[in-house]
């Protein structure tokens, strides 16, 4: 399976220095793994089992920017694992924050107990977050961070006295998730039909892709803020005095990387404010550097009321998800008598100690290593690279912002997806891990990658969409 182009493992050592890549040197002959196991019992997530099974892909190792596959194959991992792991794989200090952390508390309840370090790692959290979001709950997972946003949102509402505010809004091709609610206010069809009625009182926006009016811009479309307007149709509609919140992903990944219109999420907040709308961002993909801050909503310069977390927290290495709220939010739910819980919610695992060791080893590798900053500037040669695809066949729109970006084909007629399937394919038999959705390739490196990593990343996407049938 090695591509005829496949560069070998030439970056893996890194720079020297940095020790950002490669962190250990890999004797791949080591990973390959003649005996496959029995396929049948594993009912695999997201995932065309009967397909997968018939030409199945296995990765056995990772470090750095690479993946080994079961044949020794290098990947080069174009996508951070699932958009997770933003210090790149088996990053040594997080790696032994966990080994660490195991030998010492291997479990605690953080239901009416405390350990230290969550309650630092909370502390982190709110110092890095947008202005006034400074209460932090923990869960496990994009989709729990969600839902627990929603009910959150429910909840605060009601405990004001306005507990006719039931109505929740999401948007078109939005993803929050597996769990009820994230899929209620997700927006991707296949996601949802199969699970029945969902939440009641759902309503959503349309989405902002128009590729007649945003095709190849860099970052933020010129075109498309005035859809924002369509929160003051859905509020007329339903009257304001029914509706909790809006939740919109800052810039809609799995959707296919839909970077926000210019003035788009501005106009959302006003009307957000206009209305007594709570909003939320899921930020669960676009945390921890992608677009170069913290959060993508200090990028944008558009504060919400509520943030949902996950991935980037532990770069993928322990579930873990976070939601930060407003303080005054918080601070509504302390009422009553003090020995009631407030907020009846919370997860076996919430503030898993595990999960607290590799956050704050996983903070400590973005501060002490700049990778903000760092992703900010390769992104922007990442970007560059993508749009000279321009022109490649069947390339239809090229999108980018950050250390995200997005190549979208045009589809097989009469067979959506196959086109991307095919690119997905090829780039993984040449070395190169991607991402599809929709006939859409996506693009998410870790922030340590090096410009060299890009320049095989677009090298490698450039051949396989001269390839395409
Ligand atoms: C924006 C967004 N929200 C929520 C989720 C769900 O996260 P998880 O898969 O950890 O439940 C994802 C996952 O990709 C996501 O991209």
């Amino acid at each position: 399976m090695h591509s005829p182009y496949h560069s070998g493992s030439s970056e893996r050592g890194g720079r020297a220095g940095l020790g950002l890549v490669g962190y250990r040197a890999m004797d791949t002959s080591k990973s390959v793994m003649t005996d496959l196991p029995d396929l049948q019992a594993y009912w695999m997530p997201f995932t065309a089992n009967r397909q997968f099974k018939r030409d199945p892909r296995f990765v056995v190792d990772a470090q750095g920017m690479y993946y080994t596959s079961h044949d020794g194959q290098q990947l080069l991992d174009g996508v951070s694992g699932l958009w997770c792991c933003n210090a790149g794989h088996c990053h040594p200090h997080i790696v032994s924050a966990i080994q660490e952390q195991a030998a010492k508390l291997d479990y605690y309840t953080a239901f009416q107990m405390g350990y230290p370090r969550t309650f630092e790692l909370a502390n982190r959290l709110a110092e890095m977050a947008p202005e006034g979001l400074t209460s932090v709950f923990f869960t496990n997972s994009g989709s729990e961070s969600v839902d627990t946003a929603l009910k959150i949102a429910l909840a605060w509402h009601r405990m004001r006295g306005e507990g006719q505010r039931v109505r929740l809004i999401g948007r078109q091709k939005g993803y929050h998730g597996v769990g009820f609610g994230g899929i209620s206010v997700g927006g991707i069809s296949s996601n949802r039909k199969l699970f029945g009625a969902l939440l009641a009182g759902v309503d959503h926006l349309r989405h902002t892709q128009d590729l007649e009016h945003q095709a190849f811009s860099r970052g933020q479309p010129e075109w498309g803020a005035h859809l924002a307007d369509e929160l003051e149709e859905i509020v007329a509609l339903h009257d304001a005095s029914t509706i909790a919140a809006v939740i919109v992903e800052a810039i809609a990944c799995s959707g296919g990387v839909l970077v926000p219109p210019k003035g788009y999420l501005e106009r959302i907040r006003e009307i957000c404010d206009e209305h007594g709308l709570l909003l939320i961002f899921d930020e669960v993909i676009t945390g921890f550097g992608r677009t170069g801050e913290a959060f993508a909503s200090q990028t944008f310069g558009v504060t919400p009321d509520i943030i949902t977390l996950a991935k980037g927290l532990t770069s993928g290495a322990v579930p873990m998800g976070a939601v930060l709220a407003r303080r005054d939010i918080y601070d509504d739910f302390m009422q009553g008598p003090e020995q009631l819980i407030e907020f009846a919610h919370g997860y076996t695992y919430s503030g898993h100690p595990l999960a607290v060791a590799a956050a704050h080893a996983a903070l400590d590798v973005y501060q002490d290593q700049g990778l903000f900053e760092r992703g900010k500037e390769t992104g922007k040669l990442l970007g560059d690279a993508l749009q000279a695809l321009k022109g490649k066949p069947y390339v239809i729109d090229i999108r980018d912002f950050g250390m995200l970006g997005a190549v979208e084909l045009e589809p097989v007629p009469g067979k959506p997806t196959a086109r991307a399937q095919e690119a997905f394919r090829h780039c993984f038999d040449n070395g190169l891990l991607v991402r599809t959705t929709g006939d859409t390739i996506a693009l998410c490196p870790a922030l340590i990658a090096e410009e060299s990593h890009i320049a095989e990343l677009v090298e490698k996407l450039a051949r396989v969409l001269d390839s395409l049938s």
